[in-house]
This record gives C-alpha cells, structure tokens and sequence, in this order.
C-alpha cells in the first residue's frame, strides 16, 4: 500500500445525523468529534501521512450564536483529551485557518497542543478552524505581491510556497452526501481524487477510510498526461 498519502476530509453531516435522532445538533458534533478520534487511530495503518480535516469553516461563523460557541468549546475540549494521546502515539497536531478570532481559550490549547506534538513524525494531523481556502490564496498572494522585485511575476511556485504549509491532497472525502468543496483547500486539490458519501460524518468509520483508500488505489492519476502502457503499445499509438 501507498504510504505517506495526504487525506484531506470534509467531515459533514453531524447536524442531520443529530436531529434524524431527535437530538440537538451539538449532539451530532460530539459524536463527530468521537468519529475524528478512531479516524486518527486508523490512519496511519491506512498509509495515511498527513490527514487535514474540515472543522471549522470561515463561512461557519454565521451559524447561530449557540452552534458557534458549542462548537468551540467542543474544538477547545478535543485539543485538550487528545494531545496526551497524539503525544504517545506520535501525532503531530497543528491548525491551518485564522487564529486571531478564535476565543483565547481554545487559542491556548492549540498553542499547548502544537507545542506538545511539534516533534511527533508518525502522522500530520492538521486541524482546518476558522479556515477559507480563498482567504489562503489571497494571503498568500498579497505576501508575494509584496516579496516579488517591483514588476516581477507571481508564478505558481512561488504562491504555492507562500501558501502556508501547502501539500497536494492525494485524496479528498467528503460526508454527509453534499458534493462541493465548501471553500477547503483549493488549490492543494488541483489534482485530487475526490471521494464523495452519503454516510454522515459520525457514523463514518475506519473501515469506510479504508474503503476510500481502496477505491483511491483502483484510479489512475494523469495529471494532464496519457494513460501508463506499456513501452510498446506507446510507440503504436504514436507512429
Ligand atoms: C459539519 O457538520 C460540521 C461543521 C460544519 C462544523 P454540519 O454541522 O454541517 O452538519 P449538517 O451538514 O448540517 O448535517
Ligand atoms: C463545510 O461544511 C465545513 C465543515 C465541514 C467544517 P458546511 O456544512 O459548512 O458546508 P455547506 O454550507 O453545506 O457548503
Ligand atoms: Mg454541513
């Protein structure tokens, strides 16, 4: 199998898992936050080298004021359980998206967990909160409009390099059945495979990860190129 793969996962559907219940949306995210849990656990044996999630998106702020608050409170809480764990199991966490709007406490914990796990190589665990693919690129586009000698242009390499701790996703998951990409990671999906389901995010499982993996092995990636043959069947088609 593969190793060193980047997984990145739009973990939706916690809200309409909750209320097909009869429960509080709040309740699909816990029971979410448990899912993230046994996903990290198994992701490493799935070949799995650096795993992004979706946590928090920059569009989610205008989610009513309890849901926010709830939900990082939740955010603030799982740092807090699951820094020990990553610790020992050699995860290491860090968040991409904004920082300077997240409450001081969960600031905090992300401090304390990305200080705690920074020397762990086993998996990348990046946390996406307060996170908007187009805010990113234009960031980064402001900063090498700023470094580049007056007149010179951007090119590709050089905002991919400004775009803070940037990787091509391999592979991209969503849950919850909705088929768009809600603003995550743009760019590092130029080429990804992209992998949609109907399972809402709190009954996704590690064998649905694997599952994933599994298709994703079966796709042949090309990258604008032409299907691999063999040497002799190359020359054919080209004579
Ligand atoms: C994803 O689940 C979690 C966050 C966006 C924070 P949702 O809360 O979007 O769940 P649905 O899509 O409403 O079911
Ligand atoms: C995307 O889900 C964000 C996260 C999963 C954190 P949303 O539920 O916010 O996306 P839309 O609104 O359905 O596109
Ligand atoms: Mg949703």
């Amino acid at each position: 199998m593969q190793s060193n793969l980047h997984v990145a996962i739009i973990m939706d559907g916690n809200g309409r898992w909750a209320t097909g219940r009869g429960l509080p949306r709040i309740a699909g995210h816990s029971a979410g936050a448990e899912t993230l849990r046994r996903i990290v656990e198994a992701a490493p044996d799935c070949g799995i080298g650096v795993l992004t999630v979706y946590a928090f998106s920059s569009d989610n702020w205008k989610r009513p004021r309890l849901e926010v608050e709830a939900l990082m409170a939740l955010l603030g809480c799982y740092l807090e359980n699951e820094t020990g764990r990553c610790l020992a199991s050699g995860v290491k966490m860090s968040i991409i998206g904004r920082r300077d709007r997240l409450p001081e406490s969960l600031r905090a914990s992300i401090d304390r967990a990305e200080g705690e796990t920074g020397q762990c190589h086993l998996l990348q665990l990046r946390l996406a909160i307060d996170y908007s693919a187009r805010d990113a690129i234009v960031v980064a586009s402001n900063r090498a409009a700023s470094q580049c000698a007056a007149g010179a242009p951007i090119t590709r390499e050089s905002l991919e390099e400004l775009l803070v701790e940037s990787r091509p996703v391999d592979i991209l998951i969503r849950t919850g059945g909705e088929q768009r990409l809600s603003d995550f990671l743009l760019w590092e999906c130029a080429y990804a495979e992209l992998i949609f389901t109907n399972r809402m995010w709190p009954d996704f499982s590690p064998f649905d990860l694997q599952r994933a993996i599994h298709q994703y092995a079966h796709r042949e990636r090309r990258f604008g190129g032409i299907p691999q043959a063999p040497a002799e069947s190359q020359e054919h088609w080209l004579r």
